[in-house]
Parts: structure tokens; C-alpha cells; sequence
């Protein structure tokens, strides 16, 4: 066989993975191969394969007769949507994706040069984590891919989608990573599996229910995103990708937009006229932002914030917004957590934040104190002071206590605060307020109920409008509903060049 048609034979070897078998098999449980799932992400002809002829080193268990070209793993670069990208798809037809030093070598080549080129990482994992016959080398490899995940972030956007089980090491690399998104039915994450489980803890549980996509989605909040089917999940993470920078020194790319009337009559008539009467504030959202940009993140995990991007004037902007059909907006630890992290996702890559406000307080209860209101409440509160990103805040209704503070109030940075007619801000609400400071006339009234209506009464006329924090400068404009998106089109664009210098220092210390 002459040199040419040697090199011919590698690669049809390399791109078979691990045999025809093993990709019907993983066909017929309705997922596509390494090689496939590129293909659909990549800008077609633009992916150069890295490392294509990379073979194990294991020599234990007969692994000296079982050799893959590639080792489990596809690596390399390429375009999305004329965007360079790097990524690495892991092939479960050869020994289940699962991750050799070799294979762990390739992902790192392939990370360090994202951090040096300064472009993001995609992951498609599909693995059944360590390799289990390598043993120390496959955890050393695991623990190489973590310490760079740490080092990228912040740096460049890492996005990561589960395209099939992923156990053990292999849930750690994502879940350092930007953005999870899972396939539903075909995906899985779990540290240890449910025959583990049933061993150490004897609770009998599925795959699906102990690390299933919709359990990611909805209790755990470990995953951002779920998709019905691989593709749909490839078109999704470039959707997402659309929202952000190439790195930390880079701005997100501007979407081509008409201006045209921007004011909206709809914002005008969101609010109830009972202030206890829920609204859904993506109605608002949907009103405020360009048409159809919006994308939901953590949709189904705490619900009662909101978190995404969007693009207002063709500009990427992150939305943190209280959702009072859910709760009541109420501020709880999962709230807390969502936004936080969030908020320093878009502080991280320069991407400006709008926040939304219409939230009752913090959520009381032994419940939330016992598992750390306090600490985790007080990570928005910091990722939002830390930010130095454009902030605007629009409050929509209630704005109370320790709540006012956090949500991007002028106090803790705000650039620019608007409040509507309609808001209310006060340390607590009317009732509540008027029965500890009026507790004695209320007590020595002949009806007391009586006292106590009128005293609310008094108590809202006081402070249930945003005419008070309007007076002190603490809002900055009260402005009609129907003129929010104009007012936010050119305030983001006064903003545009932003510049803070903060002092020194290693790093905060984020209340973790
Ligand atoms: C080597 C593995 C493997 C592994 C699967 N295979 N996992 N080979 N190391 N970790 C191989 C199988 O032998 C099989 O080879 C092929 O991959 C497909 O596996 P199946 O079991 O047939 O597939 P399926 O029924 O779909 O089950 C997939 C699975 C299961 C759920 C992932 O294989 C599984 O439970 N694997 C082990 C998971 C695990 O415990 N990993 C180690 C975690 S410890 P053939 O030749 O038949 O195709 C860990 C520590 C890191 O990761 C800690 C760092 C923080």
C-alpha cells in the first residue's frame, strides 16, 4: 500500500470510532454520532479536525488489542455562523466516550488554545465517565480538563450539552462550565448511578428520575436548558452562542434592528389593579425587548425569577426580573442562587443587565433560614454590586426591604433606576407596617380592625408609590409604562462605553 493511501486507511478507521455496530446501536436509541452532532453545529466545511490518529496508551485488561483511532473523543475548531469555535465531541461507541489519558490530552489541547485565541468551547458530552481499566492516569486526566475549565472561565464562554449519560468525572467538567443543556430521554448526570444509589442509600430510583433532564431542569437547577431531541439542542446552543462575545475582552456581535415607534400601548394595561393580583412579567419582557429575542434561561427551576437574554436595539442584554406569578416574586434561596449566577455570567463577558423589579421581600420561613436565606440571598446582592456592566433597573410594582436593596437598586450601583406609577417601595407592606408602628393606638382602639384599615390606609398613601425614593434621587425618573423600551433603547446606548475601575485585589470572596 503506497504512503497516501496508508493515511486514506487511518482516517476511514479513525471516523468509524468504534465500529459499524456500535453507531446503529446508538442510532437506534435515537442519538447521533460524535461526528454527526458536529456536522449540525459546525458552519458547513469549516470543522478542522485536531488529534484524529490519537491512540491509548493502556496496556492492562487486553486494552493493548482493543485500539481506537481518536481515542473516544472528537476534537477541534471551526465556524458558527461564521464564528470561530472550538470543540470536542465525545464517541460513545468506543468504550462508551469514557475518558483515557489520552482522551483528556485532546480535550486539553484543545481548550488551551480557546484561552489562548480567546474563542469559545463547546463540549457535546456523551460519556461513561473515567476510564475505568486506566485507573489514576484517567482521574488525572479529568482533573486536567477541571483546573482549565476553571482557568477559561471568565475568560471565554464555555457551553456544554449532555447528549447522553454522563456519570461520574464526567458531570464535574460541565457543570463548571457556562450553560448546561440536556437531551431529554437520552441524557443523564449523575456522580454516582442508580445501582449506587440503591446500594449506599437503598432508595430505588431511575436513571430518568435521579439525573434525567427534567430532573436537572426542575430540582436540582443543575441544567439551564432541556431540548426534545439532539438537533433541536445543537440549534439551541447556537442560538445561545448569538448572545455573547468570543471572549472577555470582546463585545457580543450586533444584530441588525429597524428603529421605528418603540412606544408600546400593551405595558399601559399589565398591571392589576389590586396590587395582590399576579401578572406574568414575561409579558413585559416580551413587550420591552426586540421581537422574539428573548431566551429563557433556567426556565423551569425557580420560577419565581426570571433570567435570560435578549436583545434590545440589536444589543445583547441579560434580564433578571422577579416573576409575581410565581410566588409572588418572593426572593428565596433558588431565586437567589439563579440570578446571581447569572448576573456574573453577562458582568463576566461585558454583556449589560436590565432587572425588573416587583418583589414582595425575601421569602420567610424555618425552611429558608435553616438552609441559608441569608448567605444565599446575599449572593445576588453581591453579584449585582459587583457588576460593572451597564445596570438599569425599571420597577414595575412592589419593591420592599431588603429586596429594594438588591434588586439593582441605585444604592448598591444602578446606573440608571425607573420606576412606574405604579411602584411601590417601603420597607415593608402597609399592613404589616401598621401593626407594629401604630401596635398601641391600634390596641386602644374600640374597633380595632377598624384602626387598623385606616392605618394601612395612611401607611400606603405615604409610601405605596415611588414618588418618596423619586424625591431623594434614589429613582431617577418615574416614566409611563408604555415608554420603557424607548427609554431603555437610549439609555443602554448612553451606557455603551461604560468604563469602572475597581481597586485592586486577587479576588472578592463571594458568600458561596
Ligand atoms: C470503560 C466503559 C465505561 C467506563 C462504559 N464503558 N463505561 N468502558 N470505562 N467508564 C463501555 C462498556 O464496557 C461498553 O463497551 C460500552 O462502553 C457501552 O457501555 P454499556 O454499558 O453497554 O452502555 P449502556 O447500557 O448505555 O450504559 C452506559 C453507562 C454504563 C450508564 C455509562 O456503561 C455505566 O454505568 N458505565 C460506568 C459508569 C461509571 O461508573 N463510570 C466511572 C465513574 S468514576 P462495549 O465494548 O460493550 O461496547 C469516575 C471518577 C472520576 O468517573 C472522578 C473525577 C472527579
Amino acid at each position: 500500500m503506497n504512503k497516501l493511501d496508508i493515511l486514506q486507511q487511518k482516517q476511514d478507521e479513525a471516523i468509524l470510532g468504534g465500529g459499524v455496530k456500535r453507531i446503529e446501536s446508538q442510532h437506534k436509541k435515537g442519538k447521533l454520532t460524535a461526528r454527526e452532532r458536529i456536522q449540525l453545529l459546525m458552519d458547513e466545511g469549516t470543522f478542522e479536525e485536531i488529534g484524529m490518529l490519537v491512540a491509548h496508551r493502556c496496556r492492562d485488561f487486553g486494552m493493548e488489542n482493543e485500539v481506537y483511532l481518536g481515542d473516544g473523543v472528537v476534537t477541534g475548531y471551526g465556524h458558527i455562523n461564521g464564528r470561530l469555535v472550538y470543540v470536542f465531541s465525545q464517541d460513545f461507541t468506543v468504550f462508551g466516550g469514557s475518558l483515557s489519558e489520552t482522551h483528556a490530552e485532546k480535550i486539553c489541547k484543545i481548550m488551551d488554545l480557546a484561552i489562548q485565541n480567546g474563542a469559545p468551547v463547546i463540549g457535546l458530552n456523551d460519556s461513561g465517565g473515567a476510564r475505568i481499566q486506566e485507573g489514576v492516569v484517567s482521574l488525572g486526566g479529568y482533573a486536567d480538563i477541571f483546573h482549565r475549565n476553571v482557568k477559561a472561565s471568565g475568560v471565554i464562554p464555555q457551553l456544554s450539552a449532555i447528549m447522553g449519560p454522563c456519570a461520574g468525572g464526567a458531570v464535574y467538567s460541565p457543570a463548571i462550565t457556562d450553560f448546561i443543556s440536556m437531551v431529554e430521554n437520552t441524557s443523564y448526570m449523575f456522580v454516582t448511578g442508580p445501582n449506587v444509589v440503591k446500594t449506599v442509600t437503598h432508595e430505588n430510583v431511575t436513571s430518568e428520575e435521579l439525573g434525567g433532564a427534567h430532573t436537572h431542569a426542575s430540582k436540582s437547577g443543575v441544567t439551564h436548558f432541556t431540548s426534545a431531541n439532539e438537533v433541536e439542542c445543537i440549534n439551541h446552543l447556537k442560538q445561545l452562542l448569538s448572545y455573547m462575545p468570543q471572549n472577555c475582552e470582546d463585545d457580543a456581535p450586533i444584530y441588525p434592528y429597524e428603529a421605528g415607534n418603540e412606544i408600546r400601548e400593551k405595558l399601559n394595561h399589565i398591571i392589576p389593579e389590586h396590587p395582590n393580583t399576579p401578572y406574568d412579567m414575561k409579558e413585559v419582557i416580551e413587550e420591552v425587548v426586540d421581537t422574539e429575542s428573548f431566551l429563557e434561561v433556567h426556565q423551569h427551576y425557580a420560577e419565581n425569577i426570571v433570567v435570560g437574554f435578549a436583545r434590545i436595539g440589536g444589543r445583547s442584554i441579560g434580564i433578571v426580573a422577579n416573576q409575581p406569578a410565581s410566588m409572588a416574586g418572593v426572593l428565596d434561596i433558588n431565586s437567589s442562587k439563579k440570578a446571581a449566577r447569572f448576573v456574573r455570567f453577562c458582568d463576566a463577558f461585558n454583556i449589560p443587565l436590565l432587572v425588573l423589579v416587583d418583589v414582595p421581600g425575601f421569602l420567610p420561613g424555618t425552611d429558608q433560614e435553616w438552609n441559608g436565606i441569608i448567605t444565599n440571598g446575599a449572593k445576588l446582592l453581591y453579584a449585582l454590586s459587583e457588576a460593572t456592566v451597564p445596570k438599569i433597573t425599571v420597577i414595575t410594582r412592589k419593591a420592599y426591604g431588603g429586596a429594594y436593596d438588591v434588586m439593582n437598586s441605585k444604592h448598591i450601583g444602578a446606573d440608571l433606576n425607573y420606576a412606574w406609577p405604579t411602584a411601590e417601595i417601603a420597607v415593608m407592606g402597609a399592613k404589616g407596617a401598621a401593626e407594629i408602628i401604630f401596635k398601641s393606638e391600634i390596641a386602644a382602639a374600640e374597633d380595632h380592625d377598624a384602626k387598623w384599615k385606616e392605618k394601612e390606609l395612611e401607611y400606603t398613601d405615604k409610601f405605596a408609590n415611588p414618588y418618596g425614593a423619586a424625591a431623594r434621587g434614589f429613582i431617577d425618573e418615574v416614566i409611563l409604562p408604555n415608554t420603557t423600551r424607548a427609554k431603555l433603547i437610549n439609555a443602554f446606548r448612553m451606557l455603551q462605553n461604560k468604563v469602572v475601575l475597581t481597586p485592586k485585589r486577587k479576588h472578592g470572596n463571594i458568600p458561596l
